[in-house]
């Protein structure tokens, strides 16, 4: 979308969010319609689809609603291509969603909703470009971990301002949690209790769902949404279907109400976005199909990696979601040049005290890979899947498959590192780079590494990083063309309800050359 666009889309309401960024005031938050009053999304979904949502109020939901729809070419809506009715079910919480087919590839449509003589506020949706076609440009913002206690959504007005393509959600929509929700509180208004049934987690959603902000967020740019833990609860494994399946399928039933998604088959989310010539974008998850990790970590401290954690066949994507990972990005390397990974939890080590030496091996050739201390929330991540991890970063390495990125959540916290297939190797390439952006609102950034070294940026890591902030919210923007990407890191303090995110890094990346070049802000 051009910039024209956004403005454009901003003088139905927007606008005043436009000028709060370019100010750093307050902006007067988007009026909420009577009907439509948890506002509309839409859903990146083809190169002839997108998928549209919204909700009607619950004081007019009595039973199932009939609620009309139009997509146009323009945000005046002189130029209607599509139109319809949709049913907002009483059964699925009032929620309406609407998968518009028959639209042209790698391009905006503004649509809204009408009911009651009412119109929703005017949304932006947006194709994919069509398959194997070229491509100059592409861009996104990601974020994650908008804890609506914790903070105000002063990023998700800032993202609504930004010139990009789409939204990549990488998880923590909501928090269950009660404690999670009382610590640290700056706002009040989510519930004071812990989701366990379906109505509990769709009240979360109506609750995340009135802030203006959030909302100006999802009017003017397509989702492509993927869950962490906080949709279903802390730390959850696969094994949640056999001890709590009720509160699993009651959790999975709300995030499906209420994302603009399109069910793929059951319970899946994972799935990719090709983006013509130029990319191809892999959503994982890194919940449903995951073995547990052990339990004995403590919230703070390290631990020493063990051979439950190495042993082979351990999986946090599942042996489907794992085939279907490395098969795509084969197939994406022979079609297009950037490869982005939206990874809910992050895949760089974080090793603070490495016991992994030539010498130590020498002594005792049984020692773990990789063996070492690793601070314990890292156990819920990547660390804690270590064969599939080198797995993966192997299979970059063994098939050439280059500008490979992995853009993360859940670390409420920004990161920045290069990949290699055994980070135990100095002669092991570089294959990839990971970029963890902070939490949108969520507080507590890189906890246990704050407590432990005085602030993450002094940790002990082994290997190091390029770059790490430890105290900030914020999201990433990523923008690339054919020859460059670059990702910038902007930062805010969710508990301030007016602090705009400000860009506190930037990094470069040349296609064909894994070496990232930071510049600190
Ligand atoms: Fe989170």
């Amino acid at each position: 979308m051009d910039r024209r666009g956004v403005l454009r889309l901003g003088a139905g309401g927007g606008l005043a969010v436009a000028l709060g960024a370019a100010t750093s005031c307050a902006p007067e938050p988007v009026a909420p319609t009577r009907v439509f009053s948890q506002g509309i999304a839409s859903g990146l979904h083809s190169h002839t689809e997108v998928v549209l949502w919204s909700r009607v109020a619950p004081e007019l939901a009595g039973g199932d609603l009939s609620v009309a729809w139009e997509v146009a070419t323009d945000d005046s809506f002189s130029s209607v291509v599509a139109h319809g009715t949709a049913v907002a079910a009483a059964g699925a919480d009032h929620t309406v969603k609407v998968l518009v087919g028959g639209l042209d590839p790698n391009r905006s449509y503004w649509y809204r909703f009408r009911h009651s003589a009412e119109d929703s506020r005017t949304g932006r949706a947006r194709t994919l470009p069509a398959p194997g076609s070229p491509v100059g440009s592409m861009s996104f913002a990601f974020a994650s971990c908008q804890s609506y206690n914790a903070g105000y959504y002063a990023a998700w007005r800032d993202v609504a301002t930004r010139d990009v393509d789409a939204v990549l959600f990488l998880g923590d929509y909501i928090y269950e949690s009660a404690l999670i929700n009382l610590l640290g509180a700056a706002r009040s208004g989510d519930l004071v209790n812990t989701a366990t049934t379906l109505e509990d987690y769709r009240a979360k959603y109506r609750i995340y769902k009135t802030d203006a902000d959030l909302q100006a967020a999802h009017e003017a740019h397509p989702f492509v949404p993927i869950w962490d833990d906080h949709e279903v609860f802390n730390d959850y494994n696969r094994e949640v279907f056999v001890d709590e399946p009720l509160r699993a399928a009651g959790a999975y039933q709300a995030w499906f109400e209420y994302q603009p998604v399109w069910p793929i088959s059951g319970t899946r989310i994972h799935r990719d976005l090709p983006w013509g010539d130029l990319g191809h974008v892999f959503m994982l998850d890194g919940r449903q199909y995951r073995d547990p990790h052990r339990s004995d970590a403590l919230p703070v401290g390290a631990m020493p990696i063990t051979s439950y954690e190495t042993a082979v066949g351990r999986t946090l994507l599942g042996d489907q979601q794992r085939d279907w990972l490395l098969d795509g990005l084969t197939a994406a390397s022979a079609a297009s040049t950037w490869k982005v990974i939206g990874n809910p939890v992050m895949i760089s080590p974080l090793r603070v005290l490495d016991l992994d030496t030539p010498e130590l091996r020498a002594q005792d050739p049984d020692l773990p890979k990789h063996a070492g201390f690793y601070t314990n929330s890292a156990f819920d991540s990547w660390d804690g899947f270590v064969w599939e991890r080198d797995l993966l970063l192997s299979h970059l390495a063994a098939g050439g498959i280059e500008n490979t990125v992995f853009v993360t959540g859940d670390y409420h916290s920004f990161w920045q590192s290069g990949l290699t297939p055994d980070f135990d190797d100095e002669a092991a390439p570089l294959v990839a780079n990971e970029f963890a952006a902070g939490a949108i609102s969520s507080g507590g950034g890189a906890i246990n590494e704050n407590v432990l070294f005085g602030g993450a940026e002094n940790g002990p890591y082994q290997p190091g990083f390029n770059f790490i902030n430890g105290s900030h919210n914020g999201y990433g923007l990523l923008e690339a063309t054919p020859t460059e990407m670059t990702v910038s890191y902007l930062a805010n303090n969710a508990t301030s309800a007016t602090m705009v995110p400000r860009p506190i890094a930037r990094f470069t990346l040349e296609a064909g050359d894994p070496q990232v070049a930071v510049e600190r802000l």
